[in-house]
């Protein structure tokens, strides 16, 4: 078997970057206007499916070979606690992460605190692991993770046998002992949240009798699909609006290679720019396209989008397409509730667009927004009206006037700055595409917080032809 090369100055640099970041200074950004975007450029990988690939590969017997990976500051603190859990790992020079699987049940005691740092699928999905694995762990975050609610895990986690030792108002840190002898599980989950519905799963993988879990709406279900790829049986059965999900515990995993697809939520961004910027015409290659993550692309072609998926292939059983937009003039539309699960992540991004289109756009049912990195209804709303968009905050939701005000550009949003970002990734992103097309600079008060998701956007944007520059707006 190989030996965690934690001297190798590749792993080093990789997994040291993590541990500097959650100490890392913020650092403003400022987006100045664009030249068109075209051509072709591609995201990183999928983050979602990135934590999975280390997830299930540390449990699987044998080499898992992981190319694609986002080196993002999430799945780099996935990889450091699987590290630290015992399993083995590296990155060669070409970039592809090698992981050797010590089998289901096969974790040990890790000798310090698990840093997830700003992840709170990290933690969820770990805590899960945990579960069915009889040691103890302590899981610390930053600012953000350790204000987000962990008792949708901690709850079914503790009836299948999880012991939470300490835990101030269920939130991180968190000291845990898994179960020697853990039980199965049915439970109907009372928020749509894959987070939880994995994190189950996960649990169920180590745990003798079968696990279910039934989701009343359908989540992005990526793990479903990963368990396949590496053997396991899943028997998945659709049920109302959502799915029944059930496998019987203690099945081996069998390393299976696993080439991870660009992220759509990442991806969203760039269509965004392009969508903005006068003439832009942009692909972005090997995108992930399942219907559980699209939401967002459906909904910006109600709005009049030209976007389009070209060379649609499989991969792993997943479905990823190039993915070509164009500049166009959006109007605002009303985006059902139903919709949210599949595009969960991307409501940042999609009320700056209905900024610049023409009329209102209502988001609703969207009360898991305030418990996500920050409260992004509050924050997207305060971000916005600043730059002197028309915004109503709800409840549950977002309702936001286009074009209200129209200004120089005919768009009426103004340069502002420096937007409060509150360590979350999709904050700072969706305000420096803002800042391409307003009549002004938006400067973000941290763009440190961009290596959660997505490590190269500046240098992708400024290749692309945007301007972002490391200051504040004079
Ligand atoms: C994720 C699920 C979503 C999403 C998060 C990633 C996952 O959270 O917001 O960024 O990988 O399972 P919820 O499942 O809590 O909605």
């Amino acid at each position: 078997m190989l030996e965690c090369d934690r001297q190798s100055p590749t792993f080093k640099s990789i997994i040291g970057r993590h541990t500097l970041s959650s100490s890392s200074v913020a650092h403003p950004l400022t987006a100045s206007g664009a030249k068109v975007l075209s051509g072709t450029c591609r995201v990183p990988g999928d983050k979602s499916i990135s934590h999975r690939s280390l997830l299930l590969s540390g449990l699987a017997l044998g080499v898992t070979r992981i190319s694609g990976l986002l080196e993002g500051e999430d799945v780099l603190a996935t990889a450091a606690a699987m590290a630290a859990l015992g399993v083995p790992m590296r990155r060669l020079e070409d970039g592809t992460w090698e992981v050797s699987g010590v089998g289901v049940g096969g974790l040990r005691s890790p000798d310090r605190a698990l840093d997830m740092g700003n992840s709170g699928t990290g933690a969820r999905l770990l805590m899960g692991l945990l579960t069915s694995h009889d040691l103890t762990a302590t899981l610390i975050g930053d600012k953000s993770l350790s204000s987000r609610p962990m008792n949708r895990v901690l709850t079914p986690l503790g009836r299948m046998g999880l012991k939470v030792l300490a835990a101030p108002g269920g939130r991180l840190p968190l000291t845990l002992k898994g179960a020697a002898m853990p039980l199965p599980l049915t439970y109907e989950l009372p928020v749509a949240s894959a987070q939880v519905k994995s994190a189950i799963l996960l649990a169920g993988l180590n745990t003798p009798g079968r696990t279910t879990v039934i989701e009343p709406e359908a989540t992005r279900d990526h793990t479903e699909h990963m368990l396949r790829h590496f053997g396991v049986q899943v028997e998945v059965t659709p049920s109302g609006d959502g799915n029944l999900i059930a496998l019987e515990g203690q099945q081996e995993l069998i390393a299976a290679d696993i080439s991870v697809p660009g992220d759509p939520s990442s991806a969203a961004f760039l269509a965004a720019a392009a969508l903005i910027v006068p003439g832009s015409d942009l692909t972005i290659e090997n995108v992930l396209i399942s219907p559980s993550r699209t939401g967002f692309f459906t909904t910006v072609r109600e709005m009049g989008a030209d976007v389009s998926y070209l060379n649609e292939r499989q991969c792993q059983g997943e479905p990823v397409a190039d993915i070509r937009v164009r500049h166009s003039a959006l109007k605002g539309v009303t985006v059902p509730a139903a919709r949210a699960a599949s595009m969960i992540d991307e409501y940042p991004i999609l009320s700056v667009l209905a900024a610049y289109a023409e009329g209102t756009t209502r988001m609703e049912g969207l009360k898991e927004l305030r418990v996500k990195e920050s409260d992004r209804l509050a924050v997207m709303a305060a971000g916005l009206m600043s730059c002197g968009a028309d915004v109503e905050e709800l409840a549950e939701g977002l309702i936001v006037r286009g074009r209200s005000k129209t200004g120089a550009n005919g768009v009426g949003l103004a340069g502002t700055g420096p937007i409060q970002t509150h360590l979350d990734h999709r904050i700072a992103m969706s305000f420096l595409i803002l800042g391409l097309g307003a009549e002004g600079p938006v400067t973000v008060d941290d763009g440190t917080v961009i290596a959660t998701s997505f490590p190269n956007f500046v240098p992708l944007m400024r290749t692309l032809g945007a301007q972002i520059d490391d200051k504040e707006a004079a």
